[in-house]
C-alpha cells in the first residue's frame, strides 16, 4: 500500500445512483468530494425506477399514515425512529430534488400523485409518467458533472475499504488501466446499491452486484437483515426480452392480474387484491404459474383508455411494443423477479455504520426503514433523507491523520480459472432455487454447500471487474443464505416453507452478520 499513489480529499462517495449523486452534491456545498463509480453516472438502479418517490405531499395525507403503511409492510422489523425520520423529512428532501432541477409530473397545478401496493393514500410523485428515476438521475448528474468541487472518477472499481484503529480512512481503487491508487478522506460513503444480480431473473441492471455490502463485510462492519429480499411481482416475461419492470403503478392505476386461463386470481389470496403487499402478490403469482404449468401470468390494463395508458406509462408502453406487445389491447406476460435488497450495511440514524467514518446510503444501507419488506417507492425518499443526514454528520467530523495500512485485496494469491459467465449463472440459478421466493432448510443447506465450494476464490488474486464483482456476489450470496437459514419463521420478504408463520415471540429481531461475531 505504501508504494501506491495516494489521493487525498474530504469525502469519498462510492456509487452513482440517487444516494451517490445526492450526497455528493450536498457534501460539495462545504467539502471537496471524490465520487467513484464503476461504470458511469447513468448505470444504477435509480435510473430504472419507474413508479416514483413516496412522500407526504397531499393535504389528505399525513406522516402518521405513511408511517403506518411503512410499518405494516415492514412486518414488525422496522426501526420506528428511522421510519419517523423518513416520513417527516421526506417532503424537504423532495424539495431539494426539485431545487436541483428534477421535474415531477403535475396535474391541475398540483404535483400528480399515484398509488402503489400497500399504500393507503395517493402519495407517489412521478416524472415523465413512468420514467421517474431517469429524470432524477438526469437532473442530479447534470449538476454533478459541472460542479467544480466534485471530482468524478467513472469506470473505476473500488477493491476494498482502508481501515485503521476501527475507523475507515478511505479505499483502494483500481483504475481503468488496471493500476491501483489509495484514496483517503475524512468520510467514506457507500452508495453502491443492491445485489439483484444474485438471482437469475432480476429487474436490476448488471452493475447491481452488492459491492458495498461485500467490502463493508470484509472491513468488519455489521451487515443486517440480508435474508429479506424483495421480488417484484411483475417483470416482463417474454422470449428474448430482459426482465423489464412493469411498474406497480400499472396495478395502482387499475390493472388486473390473470392466470393463463384468463381468470383473475388475487381474490383467492388477499383482500387488497392486486395491490396486496409485494411478497403476497409474488408468491400468489408463483402458485398460479405452478397450478397452470406456466412460466408467467398476465397483467391486463386493456380496460383503461389507450390515452391514459400511453400518457401514464410511456416507457413501459414503448418497451412492450418493441416486442410486439400492445398494452392497450394485449395482456402482458409477467413473472416475479428479484428487485430490492431490504438488508445491507447497518447504520445509525446519521447513516454511520459500525465502523467510524464509514457511512452507507440507499439500497446498500440498512437504516431500519424497510424492516422485513419495503413499501413501494420508499427507497428513493430514504436515500435523500438519510443522504442529507449523512452530510450533516460528516460536516461535524474532525479531519483524520492521513496514514493507513492494510492491503486486503492485493495480497490474494492465484488466479481465477473457468468462465466467469458460467460461474455467475450457476450462482444465480442456485440462489433462485434455494434462496429465492420460497425457502426451506434442506434447500438452503444445499445452496450453502454449493456456495462454499467457491470459497477458494477468496484466496486468489483478482483484478478483472467481472472477477471482483463475482467475488462480491459470492459474499452477498453467503450472507443471504446464512441469514435465511438462521431465521426459522416467515416474515415479509423471507418465506420459509418449513416455517410458514410469522413468529413474533422468538423472531422479532434483526439478523446481524459480521466477520468477528458470526450471527447474533
Ligand atoms: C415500481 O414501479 O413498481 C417499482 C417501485 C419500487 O420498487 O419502489
Amino acid at each position: 500500500l505504501d508504494r501506491l499513489p495516494r489521493v487525498e480529499t474530504d469525502v469519498i462517495v462510492i456509487g452513482a445512483g440517487i444516494a451517490g449523486l445526492f450526497t455528493a452534491l450536498k457534501a460539495s456545498e462545504s467539502k471537496r468530494v471524490l465520487m467513484i463509480t464503476k461504470k458511469s453516472l447513468f448505470d444504477s438502479n435509480t435510473r430504472y425506477a419507474q413508479g416514483g418517490i413516496a412522500a407526504v405531499i397531499s393535504d389528505e395525507d399525513s406522516p402518521e399514515f405513511l408511517a403506518q403503511d411503512t410499518l405494516i409492510a415492514g412486518a414488525g422489523l422496522c426501526e420506528t425512529a428511522a421510519v419517523d425520520v423518513l416520513v417527516h423529512e421526506g417532503p424537504q428532501g423532495v424539495q431539494e430534488l426539485i431545487r436541483y432541477g428534477t421535474n415531477f409530473d403535475e396535474e391541475d397545478g398540483h404535483y400528480a400523485l399515484t398509488k402503489e401496493g400497500a399504500h393507503s393514500q395517493r402519495r407517489i410523485l412521478h416524472a415523465n409518467g413512468d420514467a421517474t428515476g431517469y429524470e432524477i438521475v438526469r437532473a442530479l448528474a447534470e449538476r454533478v458533472k459541472t460542479n467544480p468541487d466534485i471530482v468524478l472518477w467513472d469506470d473505476h472499481f473500488v477493491l476494498d475499504l482502508l481501515t485503521e484503529d476501527g475507523e475507515c480512512r478511505g479505499a483502494l481503487v483500481q483504475k481503468p488501466d488496471g493500476s491501483r491508487v489509495a484514496v483517503f478522506g475524512r468520510a467514506t460513503i457507500l452508495c453502491t446499491g443492491g445485489a439483484g444480480q444474485l438471482y437469475r431473473y432480476t429487474t436490476n441492471p448488471d452493475v447491481a452486484t452488492g459491492d458495498g455490502v461485500a467490502m463493508a463485510y470484509r472491513a468488519g462492519a455489521d451487515i443486517r437483515d440480508m435474508e429479506f429480499n424483495q421480488f417484484h411481482p411483475t417483470s416482463l416475461c417474454y422470449p428474448g426480452a430482459p426482465r423489464f419492470l412493469i411498474s406497480e403503478a400499472v396495478r395502482g392505476e387499475g390493472a388486473y392480474l390473470r392466470n393463463i386461463r384468463g381468470d383473475r386470481f388475487m381474490e383467492n389470496y388477499h383482500p387488497q387484491l392486486e395491490l396486496a403487499p409485494r411478497d403476497v402478490v409474488a408468491r400468489a403469482i408463483v402458485s398460479e404459474m405452478e397450478a397452470t404449468k406456466s412460466t408467467y401470468v398476465y397483467i391486463d390494463i386493456t380496460h383503461e383508455t389507450p390515452e391514459l395508458i400511453r400518457h401514464r406509462f410511456p416507457t413501459i408502453y414503448e418497451y412492450c411494443l418493441n416486442y410486439g406487445l400492445d398494452m392497450t389491447t394485449d395482456w402482458i406476460p409477467v413473472a416475479p423477479a428479484a428487485h430490492y435488497m431490504m438488508g445491507g450495511v447497518k447504520t445509525d440514524l446519521r447513516g454511520e455504520t459500525s465502523i467510524r467514518r464509514l457511512f452507507a446510503c440507499g439500497e446498500a444501507s440498512s437504516t431500519g426503514v424497510h424492516g422485513a419488506n419495503r413499501l413501494a417507492s420508499n427507497s428513493l425518499s430514504e436515500a435523500i433523507v438519510f443522504g442529507q443526514r449523512i452530510v450533516d454528520a460528516v460536516n461535524q467530523l474532525p479531519p483524520i491523520p492521513l496514514v493507513a495500512d492494510n492491503g486486503p485485496a492485493s495480497e490474494r494469491q492465484g488466479i481465477l480459472t473457468g468462465t466467469l459467465i458460467e460461474r455467475r449463472l450457476k450462482l444465480q440459478k442456485s440462489m433462485v432455487r434455494y434462496a429465492g421466493l420460497r425457502r426451506n432448510r434442506a434447500g438452503l443447506l444445499k445452496g450453502l454447500d454449493d456456495l462454499r465450494k467457491q470459497l477458494p476464490l477468496f484466496q486468489m488474486s483478482l483484478s478483472k471487474r467481472e472477477e471482483l464483482e463475482y467475488a462480491n456476489l459470492l459474499t452477498c450470496a453467503l450472507l443471504v443464505t446464512e441469514a435465511a437459514l438462521s431465521r426459522e419463521e416467515s416474515r415479509g420478504g423471507h418465506y420459509r416453507e418449513d416455517y410458514p408463520q410469522k413468529d413474533d415471540r422468538d423472531w422479532q429481531v434483526h439478523t446481524i452478520l459480521n466477520r468477528e461475531k458470526g450471527i447474533r
